[in-house]
């Protein structure tokens, strides 16, 4: 087996390594797998623990060689930058977790030219490129957003003057922003929930931006007749609980929240009654993950797409479940 090896590599950095790089064998050789992945970034808990997951099974895991890692900090150019070094490197496989859903046609078309296997991880590409990838692994965003939205008819069911929502998107086309949406709002249209959607507003995903939108949702709507903000991740949720409880309001009471994610310091908060519901997106499939790798670079055959196991939390079971979060 070849020295294992994590590289953090630099998008822009990583022409300089093509000579120190060839395709290994696939595990049965011995020489182990060279495998590139290109992350989305670092905007979330959620995000690290992924990374974090899948550089810890690559190290583990015998049939991988090496795992090449470039962080495309949120932005789709160093992403496809990432994929184009990848190719001429000949990695053997490519893991590609997309930070939006279109634009990858022409650098998923050079893979397949190259030979070279696309797994996609955590977040999917549109339907259109669906040929020119081998498999998804990760969330259904889709089944979050409707057990969001499931929540939402259940808790409102009763609200005789329809129920007024504001919405915390994450970043702007991308699937877990697009599919955490269609799945919220097409159960609370399919159950008749007598609903308005006052605002709805993209906070990238990251704190920062989610308490900024928050602060523009108080200014703007007030929070007098809120009933829900629906945050599309932890991140964005906690900034928003910054802007509530800056502006005067009480989290979780005065205005009821959703966060999907379910890190510890969401359920922290949860704990201290700042938040409602908590719908877990899963970002430990490190193992899973290299376990595709393995079988899509041997040409077995995989599943179009595989769902990680995901769970939701009620605001009874936040406490007790605080201590087995791992991110
Ligand atoms: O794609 C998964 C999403 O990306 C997570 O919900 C979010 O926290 C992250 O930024």
């Amino acid at each position: 087996m070849l020295k294992k090896t994590l590289a953090g590599i630099g998008a822009g950095a990583l022409l300089f390594g093509l000579s120190a790089c060839g395709g290994g064998d696939d595990g049965d050789g011995g020489d182990g797998l060279i495998v590139g992945f290109a992350q989305v970034g670092a905007e979330s808990a959620w995000r690290t623990a992924n990374t974090d997951s899948v550089k810890a099974a690559a190290e583990a895991d015998d049939r991988i060689a090496e795992l090449k890692f470039v962080d495309g900090q949120q932005e789709q150019d160093r992403q496809i930058e990432a994929v184009r070094n990848f190719i001429t490197q000949q990695v053997d496989v490519i893991v590609l977790a997309p930070v939006v859903e279109t634009g990858w046609t022409d650098v998923l078309q050079e893979a397949e030219d190259a030979g070279i296997p696309v797994v996609l991880a955590d977040r999917g590409v549109e339907a259109a490129d669906e040929d020119l990838y081998v498999t998804r692994l990760g969330s259904d965003f889709t089944e979050e957003g409707r057990k969001a939205g499931q929540w939402t008819v259940e808790t409102f069911a009763d609200d005789a003057d329809g129920t007024r929502i504001l919405e915390l998107q994450g970043t702007t086309g991308s699937a877990p922003a697009n599919d955490r949406k269609t799945g919220f709002f097409e159960v609370l249209d399919a159950e008749g929930l007598d609903y308005e959607l006052v605002d709805s507003q993209s906070g990238d995903f990251t704190a920062e931006n989610g308490k900024s939108v928050m602060e523009t949702f108080v200014t703007t709507h007030g929070l007098d007749g809120i009933d829900l903000l629906y945050a599309h991740n932890d991140e964005m949720g906690l900034g928003a609980i910054q802007a509530i409880e800056e502006a005067g309001f009480e989290p979780g009471v005065d205005i009821q929240i959703i966060i999907v994610d379910g890190s510890a310091a969401g359920f922290q908060a949860g704990v201290d009654g700042k938040l409602n519901y908590i719908v877990e997106c899963n970002p430990a499939f490190g193992a899973q993950l290299m376990d595709v790798v393995v079988q899509v670079e041997a040409g077995e055959s995989v599943e179009k797409f595989t769902p990680v196991e995901e769970g939701v939390f009620t605001a009874d079971q936040f406490e007790a479940e605080l201590p087995n979060r791992q991110f």
